[in-house]
């Protein structure tokens, strides 16, 4: 209640709403193990897929098993966190309502804007992550897509062997050659028209509205944790074979830091940890599922923990063997798994790996995108954006405009800035929200100690503080560019909320005068 910055929403009110909207109506039928599936469908993605190769190449190493287990910690914390709001207000919002809820209006369309960052700018990493893994599975089937339509702008190709193949992919293999990557013809990507039709693909599909099934979703999730497990075993098998692989690759484990902050050393493990961060993201979805669940107070955190302590235990064995299997200095290419994979000779492992990664990081964009329509019609009908945000197809019944009008941005994004830079702003924008969810349950117990929590975050105020501090490290260890970036969405942000969502929030017109 109140007005100006920190109006509240009243939890009444959005429980009413949600009524309206019909989410009360949803059955109660997820059990605990749905709910992990949950998690486990939204987590899985181009993080372990994709980023680990880059991070371990440009900043901690085979010491990415320890980003791997710092962004695990803090994720914990948060997650705990996350499980105290999401079984007291068990509403789709997720964060946002949180905040609407607990914090002020102020808080909300923060962390509302956030999340339009983490999931947009998120389905745009995913889509690029997803592209070069089609890239190298046509590529098998002599299917060659043009060099400027394969790569953002900038990126390097060079022809060899009659292909056109990455130079980050294929530098290793020159260098073992003898061949001089400079003696070969050339060409830059312009525009990654892959990247573009995955999100043009998963948007039509959201438009239309085919229900995401249940068991799809199971399936999809058995073939990627599937697909991670074939890679541990195989690369496993392979290295008790070849230990001098090991000791060759993981020597140094953490190669010392280069001079600069975040290159290699402990600073690269920070910063590594705030890297493949976004591996981990996608925990706070089963949150929104909470009106489903058959029991909340119980099943919440369950698979919230759940999901997040599965995935950590399988990104830290397909780190470490990836790390063993292949010298972390090769590994900045769009299909690392596929790499370490090659590197074992089964060959349809390397077909699996990559028809496992397109169709698991299929159904990530999904997931990332559906979330992004989900806030966008949330901030809508709160009247913080502008009612088209919300306008629902009268055939499909699903909020189209927003949808198409998100599609044709993170279609753009995905094809022209390069995943490194996408996969950071996402990390950063999200360890935003961890921060400011953290916050927010050690405010409200003292703010309203009473209210009813049916699941109650242990060890308050520790595990917040932990929560904030570990993300807060973490954004610290990321690069400048990317808090720049942070830093003018979040502007931006700042301006169509006092030009714009302001004036025109129903909170604030529901209670003028409130004190
Ligand atoms: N955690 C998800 C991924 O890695 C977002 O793609």
């Amino acid at each position: 209640m109140g007005n100006g910055l920190l109006a509240t929403k009243p939890l009444s009110v959005i429980m009413e709403e949600s009524a309206e909207t019909h989410e009360h109506s949803l059955k109660r039928a997820l059990g605990p193990t749905n709910l992990i599936a949950l998690g486990i469908g939204a987590i899985i993605g181009t993080g372990i897929f994709v980023l680990t190769g880059h991070a371990a190449a440009s900043y901690a190493g085979p010491a990415i098993v320890l980003s791997f287990i710092l962004a695990a910690i803090g994720c914990v914390f948060a997650g705990l966190c996350y499980a105290e709001f999401a079984a007291m207000i068990p509403i789709a919002g997720s964060a946002y309502t949180y905040g609407y809820a607990t914090l002020g209006e102020i808080f909300a369309w923060v962390i509302g804007w956030d999340l339009i960052l983490e999931y947009a700018f998120g389905a745009a990493t995913v889509a690029s992550g997803w592209s070069g893994y089609v890239i190298s599975f046509l590529q098998d089937f002599g299917l060659h897509v043009p060099p400027a339509l394969a790569g953002t702008p900038g990126t390097q190709f060079v022809m060899y062997h009659n292909r056109w193949e990455m130079l980050s992919r294929i530098a290793p293999a020159l260098q073992a050659a003898g061949v001089d990557p400079a003696s070969l013809p050339h060409a830059s990507g312009v525009f990654n028209l892959i990247a573009f039709l995955g999100i043009a693909l998963v948007t039509t599909i959201l438009v239309i509205g085919i229900k995401e099934s249940a068991n799809l979703n199971s399936f999809i999730v058995l073939v990627k944790v599937a697909v991670l497990l074939v890679f541990i075993g195989l690369g496993a098998h392979y290295l008790t074979r070849h230990a001098a692989l090991v000791s060759a690759n993981w020597h140094p484990f953490l190669p010392p830091n280069d001079g600069s902050f975040g290159a290699f050393g402990w600073s690269g493990v920070v910063r590594g940890a705030g890297v493949i961060f976004f591996a981990y993201i996608g925990f706070d979805a089963v949150s929104t599922a909470a009106q489903e669940a058959k029991n909340p107070k119980r099943d919440m955190p369950i698979g919230i923990l759940g999901s997040l302590v599965i995935c950590t235990i399988l990104y830290i064995l397909v780190a470490g063997v990836l790390t063993a299997l292949v010298k972390y200095t090769s590994l900045s290419v769009p299909d690392p798994i596929a790499i370490g994979i090659d590197q074992t000779g089964v060959r349809w492992g390397s077909f699996l790996v990559k028809l496992g990664a397109i169709c698991g990081l299929t159904s990530t964009m999904v997931v990332m995108l559906l979330g992004q329509s989900r806030v966008l019609f949330s901030m809508s009908r709160d009247g913080l954006l502008p009612q088209w945000a919300s306008a629902v197809h009268p055939r499909f019944r699903t909020p189209y405009v927003s949808s198409i009008f998100v599609g044709i941005f993170v279609a753009i994004f995905a094809s022209v800035i390069p995943i490194g830079i996408l996969g950071e702003l996402v990390s950063i924008g999200t360890l935003l929200a961890f921060v400011i969810v953290c916050a927010g349950v050690w405010v409200l117990r003292r703010k309203n100690p009473t209210a009813p929590r049916p699941f109650r975050t242990p060890w308050v105020p520790f595990v917040p503080i932990m929560g904030m501090v570990i993300s807060l490290l973490m954004m610290a260890g990321l690069p400048g560019d990317t808090w720049i970036r942070l830093i003018i969405w979040l502007l931006i942000g700042f301006v169509i909320y006092f030009t714009y969502s302001r004036h025109h929030s129903r909170v604030q017109k529901r209670a003028p005068s409130a004190p």
